[in-house]
């Protein structure tokens, strides 16, 4: 807080960014402890992202959050990245001071603390599919992964990309690599989390059926109201319990707060509340 006690400001970063639920999130966060700030919408193009960061510093800015499509960028322009970060190979979460940005990347916890706290599953001991091999995917992995899994298995339209997945995380623990057809229908997933892309311009899912049974839990990682392409497929497959993932929104949000406040936020009243 400054001397004045002006509010900190805090922001995130997006383009497009106007449907971003991030500022009622944090004003919510705020509300709850306490805490004097602010925290706005900055719609920025890509060729402006490392100007707006500037500026954001120059005028005092303590923290922003990236969006799409800035996460990758974003690593190039910190001062210092956290492991998270770099593991992932791109940032969410920026804590600026007067004369240093440092980068870090909460996507991954906050979808592994939703999974546990929010949802009561477990990824220690389960078998994993997660369908897409693109820049979300590679920000779960070592979270994930971290949480001791039997195996995790990438399924991917351009299977290079998953391959080059496989080898990057391979040495935390078991990762194998595959196209979705080759997806092994005789294993029983105990989760499965969608990636991609796909389906969110009303095409056809590219699954094969028989990879989810009753018991699988599905996970999406986007979000939007109501059921996505990918938790309805789910369900038509016979899941019972297919996620979207606004809790992880929420739980990456919360991890955010506390890296640049140091208080944890309750998420589950907020996760209540959030317009959807
Ligand atoms: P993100 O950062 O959200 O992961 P991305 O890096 O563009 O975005 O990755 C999008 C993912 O969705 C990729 O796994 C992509 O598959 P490819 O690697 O083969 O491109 C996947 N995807 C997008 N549209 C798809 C579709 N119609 N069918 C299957 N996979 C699709």
């Amino acid at each position: 807080m400054s001397e004045q006690n002006e509010p900190d400001r805090y922001g995130v970063v997006g383009y497009p960014v106007s449907h971003s639920r991030s500022p009622i999130i944090h004003r919510v966060f705020a509300q709850q402890t306490g805490q004097h700030l602010t925290y706005e919408l900055l719609e920025v193009p890509p060729a402006e992202l490392e100007s707006a960061i500037r500026t954001f510093q120059r005028q005092g800015g303590r923290g922003l959050n990236i969006t799409v499509p800035h996460k990758s960028e974003a690593v190039r322009l910190v001062d210092e990245l956290s492991e998270a970060a770099s593991m992932a190979g791109a940032v969410n979460t920026l804590s600026i001071s007067s004369d240093s940005v440092r980068g870090d990347n909460t996507d991954g916890v906050g979808l592994v603390r939703d999974l546990r706290k929010n949802h009561r599953v477990a990824v220690e001991g389960a078998r994993v599919l997660i369908l897409g091999a693109g820049g979300a995917t590679r920000g779960i992995m070592a979270p994930l992964l971290d949480e001791q899994p039997t195996t995790i298995t990438l399924a991917n339209r351009t299977v290079s990309k998953a391959q080059a997945l496989a080898n990057h995380f391979g040495s935390m623990g078991a990762v194998h690599a595959c196209r979705f057809d080759d997806i092994v229908e005789d294993v029983d997933y105990d989760l499965v989390i969608n990636a991609t892309s796909a389906g969110l311009r009303g095409e056809a899912l590219p699954f094969p059926a028989g990879i989810v049974t009753a018991e699988t839990v599905c996970y999406d990682l986007s979000y939007g109201t109501g059921d996505t392409p990918f938790t309805r497929w789910a369900r038509t497959q016979g899941a019972r319990r297919a996620i979207v993932g606004w809790g992880m929104l929420v739980e990456q949000a919360a991890e955010s707060f506390y890296i640049w406040r140091g208080v944890r936020p309750d998420t589950r009243s907020v996760l209540k509340r959030l317009p959807r």
